[in-house]
């Protein structure tokens, strides 16, 4: 494990230019807990806060994982129109002969995940699979899906004994399909299949230790704990907030600017008091339920859809630590990171359009 640990954190993330940040926790969990042996395998679906690292540590497992011990551990990007760029490591031997099989075989990197069988079989042909430990990484599966109008239904059914037949008949140590996705409502569909094989796991924004690593690595100006209570570790926001020049008002105004249209349609539908309820108790928000034109719903599912808010229950294996104690984050519920729930709750107490000096305010009266 140390050695996949110490390979992981020699992983460059391409738009910063930097060595990988954490997520130690996260790869003993996934592979002490989940992945483990023959008989226990199952697709995984991971989900998590937008940008909160699914893509990169995804990445950088599959550079970890390469060529160590009989592990083969392919990524594949289905939304990269370019076929030179859809797998990864990008050196590895493997590589070459997938994207062979994808030029030759298939024709189409999106259907790797639905014919998952005739990409091994081809795989194995070519490739020495016999007694490996193959682990699949397939980032942004649903691209995949609505492409070939493959119902999430289907798609896990399917799998659900594939995996075991393919697994046998290639003789491979263990197949553990991991399909990524940041699609809320597509997560709805993927937790009513649990079971059939299926499960689905939360990831989380970095850690507070690691967000400090992350700003000490980007050279950040700002103050770290204020940044912490602002991004809540999510990384794409500091990426974000770095590419304002760690102009922290301008990123502001830009937050700002994605909550009003929700705050106006809160007003427009007369339930401002709701989402104050919201701000209060973020577990009030209520099911994501399409066929429900109640006005509590249809704000609901905005807050869902526009990825400012997403569930977090039971339902949900944890792959990272979810903090607690924090207002933003509830039991079943969390805003997905704290700069909405900041912005939501300026606007709401003052009744006017929030600055960014009043945002910061908040957060400074209320931690
Ligand atoms: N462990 C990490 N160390 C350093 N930077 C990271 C790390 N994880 C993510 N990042 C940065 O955060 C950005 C967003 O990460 P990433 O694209 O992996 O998120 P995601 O969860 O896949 O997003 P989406 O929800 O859009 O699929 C990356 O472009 C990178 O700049
Ligand atoms: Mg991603």
């Amino acid at each position: 494990m140390r050695d996949v640990v110490s390979k992981l954190y020699r992983y460059r993330v391409p738009d910063l230019g930097i060595e990988f940040v954490n997520r130690e926790y996260e790869v003993e969990t996934l592979l002490q807990e989940h992945i483990r042996e023959r008989g226990y395998e199952h697709l995984l679906v991971v989900t998590g806060p937008w940008g909160c690292g699914k893509t990169q540590f995804a990445r950088a497992l599959a550079h970890a994982l390469d060529s160590y011990g009989n592990f083969v551990a392919i990524y594949m990007d289905l939304t990269e129109q370019d076929l030179s760029k859809v797998f990864q490591p990008l050196r590895s031997r493997v590589v070459e002969t997938c994207m062979e099989i994808v030029l030759n075989v298939l024709g189409d990197v999106a259907k790797v995940p639905i014919q998952l069988y005739t990409f091994l079989r081809e795989l194995s042909k070519r490739f020495r699979v016999r007694g490996a430990k193959v682990i699949l990484l397939i980032d942004e599966v649903t691209k995949s899906l609505e492409k070939y109008g493959v119902t999430i239904r289907d798609f896990v059914s399917s799998l659900s004994y594939k995996i075991f037949e393919i697994r046998d008949e290639l003789e491979l140590e263990y197949l553990y399909p991991i399909a990524f996705t940041s699609d809320q409502t597509a997560v709805q569909h993927f937790l009513r299949e649990q079971g059939k094989n299926m499960f689905t796991y939360l990831m989380w924004n970095l850690s507070k230790q690691a967000t400090e690593q992350l700003l000490q690595k980007l050279e950040c100006p700002l103050d770290y704990e204020l940044v912490w209570k602002v991004t809540g570790g999510n990384p794409r926001e500091v990426a974000e907030l770095r590419a304002w020049r760690w102009n922290l008002d301008r990123y502001l105004s830009a937050k700002i600017g994605k909550v009003l249209p929700l705050i106006k349609l809160a007003q427009d539908l007369s339930v401002e008091n709701y989402l104050r309820e919201v701000v209060e108790c973020v577990d009030c928000v209520k099911p994501y339920q399409p066929g429900i034109q109640l006005p509590e719903y249809i704000v609901s599912r905005r807050l869902i859809e526009e990825n400012i808010v997403m569930n977090i229950d039971e339902r949900f294996r944890k792959l990272s630590k979810i903090p607690r104690g924090e207002p933003w984050i509830g039991r079943e519920y969390a805003f997905q990171t704290p700069i909405y729930y900041w912005i939501l709750k300026t606007a709401l107490e003052t009744g006017e359009k929030p600055t960014p000096r009043k945002v910061l305010e908040t957060i400074e009266e209320n931690t």
